[in-house]
Order: C-alpha cells, then structure tokens, then sequence
C-alpha cells in the first residue's frame, strides 16, 4: 500500500526563493530557502556548467568524461544583483537566475535568448533506490533543431524524439531503436542561427525528450546522481561541438595503418583460413591492413588464451601476416569464464577484482564461454591487472590491436540484457550500483585495456576498438555502431550514425560495412563499401551466420568496384590523416552534417544524407537498389564532380548520377587535395612524391596536410610536417602560398600539382617570385607541374 507520505515523496519538488548568494572565485552559489543550491561554475566566456544539490548537499565531484587536458580560463565575469535576479555576464554570454525560483535563462550579448528553463531544475524523490530522479526542462522555440547524441539510429535532426541512454547489446537494431551501445548525453542545440549544447553528464539511465511529450518543451532526466550539465555557446556548431570535445577529450593520433582498410569475419580459423583470406587480398590487389580474429581463436572463449588446434603457433602466425603486410586484431570480452583451472579466472578471484552483488554472492552471467564472472573495471586497482594481462598477447606474441566487445557488459538469457542493478562497483572510489556504473562500464574496460596496449606497444601507437561507451571513451579508441543487418535501411542508419557520432565528438567510427547479420547482395555490399571509405574507421565484418562477405564474395564486378574504392581512400589517406589531426588538435568532427557546415542555410537543417569528409569533399551515398544516381543538396559555394569535373553551383537539389561504379562526390572549389600512391598497405612503399589535386577558384581558400612517421610519438616532440597551403585564383592566374611547420622530412623531394579546371593556358610559371622554365617543372600541358616540396610561393598565369 503507498502511503500518502511516500506519495508526496513521490511528487515532483521545485525549488523556491533564493535566500542566500556567495561567490569563490569562477563559482556562484545560489541557495534556496527549501535548500536547493544551485552551483554555477564558469569555466570559459562560452562554457558554463550548472549544478544543483537538493537538502544543501552536493554529491562528491567526481566524473570519468571530463578530459585533464579541459581549458580554463574566462576573461570577464561580472555578477549583479537586481530585484528579480541575478545577472551574470561573462566574454560572451549573460545568464539570468531568477530569485524567486531559481530558474535560468541564457541569452547572448546582444539579449537573444539562446536557452530558457521551462520549469527548469526539479526532482522526485526515489522511494525504491533513495535519493533523486533529477530532472530538467527547456522552451524549445518553434524552428528549433537538435543534433548529437552519439549513436542513435534516427533522423539527424532530432526534433519531436524521446530517447533514452542505457548501453544495451541490441543484435539487429532497427531505426529509432532505443536504447543502443553507447550513452552519450550530449546535444546541440540550434535556433535562429545561434547554436549551443548541453552536456548533461550523469552516467545513470539518462531520458531526453526533444518536444515529443510536448511540443515547445524538450527535457532530460536521469535515474538517479545529479542535475549536473555543461552548456556551451557556439554561435556557430563547430564552437559548440569543439568546446565539448576540449572538455571530454580527444584520443592521440593511431597509427596509420588504422586508417586503412579492415577485413573481419565471426571468425576466420584456422590459421589457414586467415591466411587464406589474407593471401587472397595480395592476390587481387585489393589493399587492407588489417585482419581480424573473433572469439574462436581462443581456448574455450577464455579471454588472452589460443586455441592451439586452430592457432599452434600465434607468434609465427601473427610475425608472418606481418611480414605480408597484415596487422592482427585480437577480441577481449569482458566476460571471464568460471573455471577454477584458468589463470585468469584464478587471478581475479585471488584478488578480489569480481563484481559482487548487493549481499555479497558474485555477480555471475552468460555469455560466448557460459556462466562468467565479470571484473569490476571501474575499480583502478582491476584496470591495472587487465591492462598487465595484455603482455603475452601484445608485447611476446605481437598482435597489433585490440578489439573489446559486449562490455555494455551484455549478459545472455535474461531479460535485463546486462548485470542485475544490484551489482556493487568500486566507481573509483565512490562506492555505488550498476544503475550508475552501467553506462560507464564499458568505458572503463576499454581505457584498461587502452593503457596495456600503450604499454606493451610502445614505441609505437596502440589500436583499440570498442562496442559500449560514454562520454569521454573516444580518448581511449575507435568504435563501431555494433551488431547492424545487412539491409538498405541500415545503409542509411550507418550514414546518420557517423555523422551523429562525429558531431558528439566520436570522430573515430565505422559501421560492420557490408551489414553484420544476414547477408548482402553484391549491389547493396558495393555502396556499402563505397560510402564507408569514407568514414573514419573502415571495416567489413559479418556474423559469419550466412555466406562470405569479402570483397570478391559478389563477382568480379563488385570485386572490382570494392578495389577501386578502396584503392581510393589508400590515395586519400594523407587527406584522412590531416583530418585526424585537426581532429585532435581542433575537435574538429571528421564528418560534418550540412547543418554543421553551413547552419546558415536551413535547407540543411533536416538533411541527413549528404555530408562533408573532412572539410572539402562532399560525399553522398546512394542508398536505394537499381539507382543510377539520385537527388542531394549540394550545399551553397561552387563544387567539382569528382568523376565528371563539371562544376555545379550548389544551394539547391541536383539530380546526379552515380551507376553502380560510382558514388556521389563533389569537391569544394579553390581545394588542394594530398594524395599518396595506391599502396597494398600502409608502408609498403615509400611515398616518392605527393600529389595535390589543385581545383581551381576564383577566389581564396586554404588546405592542410599533415604528415609525419605514420606511428611512434615522435610528433609529439614536433616531428611532423604541416603545410597550409593559401589558394588564391584569377581569371588570368593562380597563386599559391606555402607555411610549413614541424621538423619531419618527408622522405619525398618533390610535390605534383594537379590542376583542375584552370581556365588559362599557363604561359609563365613563378616559383618564390623567379621565373622558372617549363622544363625544371615538368609542366605537362596545362594539367601538372612538379615543384620542390619547400616552395613557398607559386605563381602560374595566363601572360
Ligand atoms: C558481438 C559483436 C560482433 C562479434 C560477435 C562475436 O555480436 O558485436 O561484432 O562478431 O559478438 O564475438
């Protein structure tokens, strides 16, 4: 029976008249008189977060998205006091809190209101668990539009969605399914061109509503911990989307070769058959670096184990992938198998590093080995041990990468899908349950394993992939939107997936290209493939349940598209490598929505299938079977057909054709574009000279490429090359400007320029203002000349 005081518990609670303010330096505190604080701590003129105590008390601050490398640092903060509240303004926003009811309203300088509390902070207590379900809500304004969110298989825009975050293996999601893998709270706000985002970092089961209860108020809530979330101001989404990655992080650089292209399977054993499958890849010159084994190469599924029937002599195996070019990529799950004769089954128990339920019993659970035990990873103590056990597999046997999967942890046969809320974590020190532990777990055993690899590795830079993350997780490893279905829909799922995941700060993301479960047919796996090379991460990996799914599985016609759009991101990887870098330098996201690359014009506000790779190539997949091409937005500005070189002026819908050999691409006019040499994998062959495709404008605009050793850390000493190049073009000539910076020698002398749509004949060329002949050049018709890579300045015209 409920009683009438649980159900007053029961009832929302709001706070009342601000009865006390104080400030401690970049903090303000305003207090309630029924005793809610609400702390506003200002971080930077456009970063501010906003947390709320209920009975005067604040959970400790502790929280595993936020980055050691955040910048600080304000340059004004000014607080006033008038009758009906307070007023904060700092370099670039002013937020009002209103004293009689401690609701907040941010506007921008110039007083446009950018967010608003509808009711604003309110909470219920939690009669079943104790403390709050703490809640917030937004006006959401008519022509507002939401973004972000990690990887929610949805519309990009988010408008008129309910969606909730709780890690769940979800075999064979369907569109707007929820929840899915990760649980990344953050999105992006955007109305009359002023974009902001929120962060709501809070690792229990978090609900976002975006105007689907009703449609002017979108809020969030979490199951339990605090109202505690980060607003950014943009005016502009890349600030937004870049503020919040400086504030949980980006990873370092991965080694090259991570950015080619992945070839998996559940699972290729025995060795024979790896090799096979590997040989068959020399064989037909189609590129790939890497191979992956699935759980079957172990023992019995027990993790940093091999079976030695199908794998005798792993170190041999995995030297001579090596030596053919191949890097090996091994699966760890989280799962340990209950087995008192496996030494780390024997270690973790010896230790005490298992999760125990609430009354003290381990937490056991199905999975791939039958009943497991599962390490408590947000225990520091635990990710040490698991990080050490990564010594034999990385450091003796030599395997270059490691994959970590079903740690949302998924558990079989229950309902629950995972551990029992009861289950008890260490939480670093905080002591709680798996309703605040869940979201985060994965993450936890991913960064343990992130920091064995880097160990073991050293001195060259370790690959990790994972299935579950939070916030933050994309500091340690790449991650794929798991278990998807070889179907058109979910062709279209991969394409918002990515954009979605980047625009969260997740740059480093694939899709199971191809589909996991069931099977493709040729047609479906060759756009698949076309479209997935351009995303960060490139890997076909199938259930293994159906047919083959390499790339010469559909006939030599697929075959022969598949090599050539591979072939195309070996070419472009010092262009995907530079985008990496501005990644990691700038958070800058390595796809861009439209509505990331031009907010401007709300056309792009509900696309979901074009986007930009990188900053300068527009790539749209076509996603219907029988096409021979479709009908996209080309974004404002001038663009080249990659395939055809006409030029199109954009800002509207364009039917363009793109037969089965061929996918939508366009390239932003004025762009330089690097080129490496096809290669069968990264290294293979020294890079004697870099091609730059020079499409030409009328006008200015600027490129990057980043280069350096392709592994190690020597770029972080400055061992690297930046070259920015300045495009400026005329009717009657071209200029272009280099700035180096770095201390790398790229191992070239010479840089090709290839130009594209020049609309003179060249007649003189300038090299750092001295005229130079044809011949030192190689000048070849109006297409290419051939110029030392230290040129500064470049001059061509038609006089
Ligand atoms: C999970 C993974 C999938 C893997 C399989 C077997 O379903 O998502 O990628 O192949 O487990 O390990």
């Amino acid at each position: 029976m409920i009683t009438n005081t649980e159900i007053e518990r029961r009832g929302n609670q709001h706070p009342n008249q601000i009865t006390e303010f104080r400030q401690d330096n970049d903090k303000l505190y305003f207090t309630t008189q029924n005793g809610v604080i609400l702390e506003i701590m200002v971080m930077r003129d456009s970063v501010v977060r906003f947390r709320y105590a209920t009975e005067h008390v604040f959970e400790p601050d502790f929280s595993y998205a936020i980055s050691e490398n955040v910048s600080l640092g304000y340059n004004e903060l000014d607080v006033k006091e008038e009758p009906p509240e307070y007023a904060i303004t700092t370099g670039k926003i002013k937020i009002y809190v209103k004293k009689s009811n401690l609701k907040v309203q941010i506007t921008d300088l110039e007083d446009n209101i950018i967010n608003e509390d509808e009711q604003g902070f309110h909470w219920e207590e939690s009669y079943d668990y104790g403390g709050n379900i703490v809640k917030m809500s937004k006006v959401t304004q008519s022509a507002e539009s939401y973004y972000g969110m990690g990887d929610k298989a949805s519309h990009t825009n988010l408008k008129g969605k309910r969606i909730n975050n709780w890690a769940t293996d979800s075999y064979a999601y369907g569109k707007d399914q929820e929840p899915l893998y990760k649980s990344i709270p953050f999105y992006v706000g955007l109305n009359k061109n002023i974009a902001y985002g929120i962060f709501f970092d809070n690792s229990f089961r978090t609900h976002f509503d975006f105007a689907h209860e009703r449609r002017n108020i979108t809020s969030f809530w979490a199951d339990g911990g605090e109202m505690n979330y980060y607003f950014f101001y943009g005016p502009k989404i890349s600030k937004v989307v870049e503020s919040y990655t400086n504030l949980t992080g980006v990873p370092e650089l991965p080694p090259m070769w991570a950015l080619g292209f992945h070839q998996s399977k559940w699972s290729y054993y025995p060795e024979k058959k790896v090799k096979d499958i590997t040989s068959k890849f020399r064989e037909l010159k189609i590129p790939c670096d890497a191979i992956y084994l699935d759980i079957d190469y172990m023992e019995g599924f027990r993790c940093f184990t091999w079976d030695n029937r199908r794998f005798p002599n792993p170190k041999k195996m995995v030297d001579e992938l090596q030596k053919d070019g191949f890097k090996t990529v091994t699966m760890i799950d989280p799962g340990i198998k209950i087995d008192r004769d496996y030494w780390v089954y024997q270690q973790a128990m010896d230790n005490g590093f298992f999760c125990r339920r609430a009354d003290g019993p381990h937490f056991k659970g199905k999975v791939w080995p039958g009943e497991c035990k599962f390490p408590d990873f947000t225990n520091p103590e635990v990710r040490e041990w698991w990080a050490g056990l990564y010594k034999e597999m990385i450091a003796d046997i030599g395997v270059h990468g490691v994959w970590n999967d079903m740690n949302e942890p998924a558990v079989m046969e229950v309902p629950s899908k995972t551990a029992n809320l009861d289950v008890r974590h260490d939480y670093d020190g905080h002591p709680c349950s798996h309703r605040k532990a869940h979201n985060v777990y994965g993450m936890q055993m991913v960064r343990a394993t992130f920091e064995g690899m880097k160990k073991f590795t050293f001195p060259r830079r370790p690959f990790v992939l994972t299935r579950a993350g939070y916030s933050g997780t994309q500091r340690y490893c790449a991650t794929w939107t798991g278990d998807n279905v070889a179907t058109w829909e979910h062709l279209w799922i991969a394409n918002v997936q990515m954009q979605r995941m980047c625009m969260s700060g997740y740059s480093f993301v694939g899709s199971d290209i191809g589909g996991f479960a069931e099977q493709p047919n040729g047609e479906l796996f060759a756009r698949w493939v076309q479209l997935g090379v351009f995303h960060p991460f490139c890997r076909v990996h199938s259930s293994g349940d159906h047919g083959e799914q390499e790339p010469w599985s559909f006939g030599t016609e697929v075959t022969d598209i598949v090599r050539k759009f591979i072939e195309l991101r070996y070419e472009l990887l010092p262009y995907l490598y530079t985008m990496f870098y501005k990644y990691i330098k700038e958070g800058l996201p390595m796809l861009q929505s439209l509505v990331f690359y031009n907010q401007e014009d709300a056309q792009t506000h509900f696309r979901t299938d074009e986007f930009l790779f990188g900053e300068q190539i527009l790539v749209c997949p076509v996603q219907e079977p029988n096409s021979q091409g479709r009908r996209m937005y080309i974004p404002k500005g001038k663009w080249y057909n990659y395939w055809t070189e006409e030029v199109v002026e954009g800002g509207a819908e364009k039917w363009v054709s793109a037969g089965i050999d061929k996918i939508p691409l366009f390239i932003k006019e004025g762009a330089m574009i690097p080129k490496y040499p096809v290669q069968q994998y990264v290294g293979e062959v020294e890079i004697d000279q870099l091609k730059v495709d020079v499409y030409f404008k009328d006008g200015v605009e600027t490129s990057t490429v980043y280069e350096d050793q392709q592994d190690g850390y020597d770029y972080k000493k400055g061992r690297y090359s930046l070259r920015n190049f300045k495009l400026k073009g005329k009717q009657e000539g071209l200029s272009i400007q280099q700035f180096k910076d770095g201390s790398y020698r790229t191992a070239y002398e010479t840089i090709k320029l290839h130009f594209h749509g020049l609309p003179f004949k060249i007649k003189t060329i300038e090299i750092d203002n001295d005229e130079v002949d044809f011949k030192s050049v190689k000048l070849n018709g109006n297409n290419s000349i051939e110029i030392s890579k230290d040129f500064t300045s470049l001059y061509i015209s038609a006089k």
